[in-house]
């Protein structure tokens, strides 16, 4: 579904990521994780657009991403949660939802009278689905700004989900949420997976990675140091050098 190929990103002399070759399977849920400043969120921005690659390529579908705008790959269902959180805290819970899913490019997409007809009533619905997956619907008229933390992140993965994603990327998305979310959260990815919604999961709360994972790669200062199931991730001494801070070279 996604492949890296030797990707680079340099930010004057740092090496954010460095020659990353990566193969992420349709309906996996593939886990990235490695220390501080490894190049995680990084990746996620050079699979996304939101600053060009320094060399390499990205294929998406088997059609080259790299030299796409940020809202042409949203188009071909690319979507991603940020590590810091980012609504739009002055309009509504469904309101966020609503923007995510009549962005200009999607308006573009369908026809007018298709819209009108039919995809007035079937967007309401799916943003109705939407909240009642998130466990948001009873906070649907509330402004962004006055949500609790948990609840924020809850609506940025719905703000994803809006945009009907094929690949989902999130970054981080446990950061800050007690065990009762963090299992709640495993729950809502494994049923996206169900749904046949491939999941780039970045997170360092490990009892998540582990648990939710087909599949995990480890970077390190920008290069990929390990890769494989979670159990071969948990045993391999190179990953335990590099997370108890001894690098990796
Ligand atoms: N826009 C930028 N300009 C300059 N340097 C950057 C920029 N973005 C990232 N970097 C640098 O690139 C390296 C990788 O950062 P990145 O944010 O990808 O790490 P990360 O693995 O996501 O870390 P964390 O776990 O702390 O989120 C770091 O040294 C960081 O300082
Ligand atoms: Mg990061």
């Amino acid at each position: 579904m996604l492949e890296l190929k030797g990707v680079t990103r340099h930010f004057g002399g740092v090496r954010a990521v460095d020659g990353l070759d990566l193969l992420v399977p349709e309906g996996c849920i593939f886990g990235l994780i490695g220390p501080n400043g490894s190049g995680k969120s990084t990746t996620v921005n050079l699979i996304t657009g939101l600053f060009p690659l320094t060399a390499g390529t990205i294929l998406f579908r088997g059609e080259r991403l790299d030299d796409l705008p940020t809202h042409r790959r949203l188009q071909k269902g690319i979507a991603r949660t940020f590590q810091n959180i980012r609504l739009f805290g002055r309009l509504t819970v469904w309101q966020n939802l609503w923007v995510a899913q009549n962005s200009p490019e999607d308006r573009a997409r369908r026809s007018f009278f298709a819209r009108w007809l039919g995809g007035r009533r079937r967007a309401r619905d799916e943003i109705a689905h939407l909240l009642e997956f998130s466990g948001l619907a009873h906070k649907a008229d509330e402004f962004a700004a006055n949500l609790s933390f948990g609840e924020q992140r809850r609506l940025e993965l719905a703000r994803a989900l809006a945009a009907r994603p094929r690949l989902l990327l999130l970054d981080e998305p446990a950061a800050g949420m007690n065990s009762e979310e963090i299992g709640q959260l495993r729950e809502r990815i494994l049923a996206l997976r169900a749904r046949g919604i491939t999941i780039l999961l970045i997170e360092h709360v490990m009892e998540l990675v582990m648990g939710v994972t087909d599949r995990i790669a480890v970077l390190n200062f920008g290069q990929k140091i390990a890769e494989g199931s979670p159990a071969e991730i948990q045993a391999d001494p190179v990953v335990r050098k590099a997370y108890l801070g001894g690098g990796a070279t």
